[in-house]
């Protein structure tokens, strides 16, 4: 609850921390389209310009106003989370310097390295030139503004998503992104110096796992960067969690393992007429872990900046996902 109280503090400071890229004058919020703010490179589709004629090089689309009107006559994003799909008119504002690049590396759990199932550890990350620990209402302002920058650097926050992998480390099916064994966004700024940490309470059942950061401006729209050829600013690593069988893969197939941990989490954010479903999906994990996982996820919906309308949004599809399965 305190956790909570101080990331609500540091997202409003944040707003105003933030408001000098975004209120420069007040004609920033009129509604006519300044001269100096028109990009006439929106005007070129790039076909006849500098770096043209690469093989299979589409043609961008064109506008004289900064396509200011492109979201009209659909529905609009306006701040939410609209599973449906949505058309967000918002600029993607301010870009750092090539030499301000966002980057990440997850320094724990480590490639290789095992964790023991059912124990809390810590999803930890460095990221550099990011100035974490602001984020928005995920309910209210979900893309509703620009990436803003403080000192250079994308002012915004980062996350941490887990998903089984299955039976085997090396799946060749995309995993589904409606599904994950554990997500908590890191709200805070960390020790001031790019060390983030995710706890994940109760630790995860035994099994094959895929961990990810999602790095996020304030609004939640993922990073802008200055350049196409980059390194990510992203990391993920692969990682066993160890128990409930010989292997994790005989957990994995027994279904005592990553499987089992993703529907408990299904079930823990499926109260409701669907719970029932899913719970007895998650009784093949042992009630202890299962037990364990349900209030991880449970307390990282609450604590994460997904937000609960975002979140009852995710419930359906998750809740869909597991009818079906
Ligand atoms: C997680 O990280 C925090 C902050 O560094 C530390 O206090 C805590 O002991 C760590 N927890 C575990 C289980 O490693």
């Amino acid at each position: 609850m305190h956790f909570s109280t101080l990331a609500c503090a540091a997202a409003l400071s944040s707003m105003v921390y933030a408001s000098p890229a975004s209120s420069s004058s007040s004609s920033t919020n009129g509604l006519t389209l300044l001269s100096d703010a028109i990009q006439k490179g929106s005007t070129l589709d790039g076909s006849t310009e500098t770096g043209a004629a690469e093989v299979g090089q589409a043609k961008s689309a064109v506008s004289t106003n900064n396509f200011i009107n492109i979201c009209s006559g659909k529905t609009l994003t306006n701040g939410e989370q609209i599973i449906d799909g949505s058309c967000n008119g918002i600029p993607m504002g301010d870009i750092p310097a090539k030499t301000a690049m966002v980057s990440s590396v997850i320094t724990n759990p480590q490639t290789g390295k095992t964790v023991a199932s059912g124990t809390t550890f810590n999803v930890t990350v460095q990221v550099s030139n990011l100035e974490a620990g602001f984020f928005t209402n995920a309910d209210a302002t979900y893309y509703s503004a620009p990436q803003a920058l403080s000192g250079g650097k994308v002012v915004g926050h980062t996350h941490v998503t887990v998903q089984d992998l299955g039976k085997s480390m090396n799946p060749s099916s995309p995993l589904d992104p409606t599904v994950f064994a554990f997500f908590k966004g890191i709200n805070d700024a960390g020790d001031g110096q790019g060390t983030l940490n995710a706890v994940v309470t109760g630790g995860l059942p035994a099994g094959n796992y895929r961990v990810c950061t999602i790095t996020s401006s304030a609004n939640h729209q993922p990073v802008l960067m200055p350049v196409a050829q980059r390194g990510t600013a992203d990391d993920c690593t692969k990682f066993v969690v160890t128990g409930e069988g010989d292997t994790a893969n005989d957990a994995s197939n027994d279904g005592s393992g990553g499987l089992a941990a993703a529907a408990a989490a299904a079930a823990a954010v499926s109260a409701g007429p669907g719970g029932s479903v899913a719970v007895a999906a998650a009784a093949a994990a042992t009630t202890t872990t299962a037990a364990a996982s349900k209030q991880t996820s449970a307390s990282s919906f609450k604590n994460g900046n997904s937000g609960s309308k975002g979140s009852g949004k995710g419930r359906r599809a998750i809740k869909k996902r597991v009818f079906v399965s």
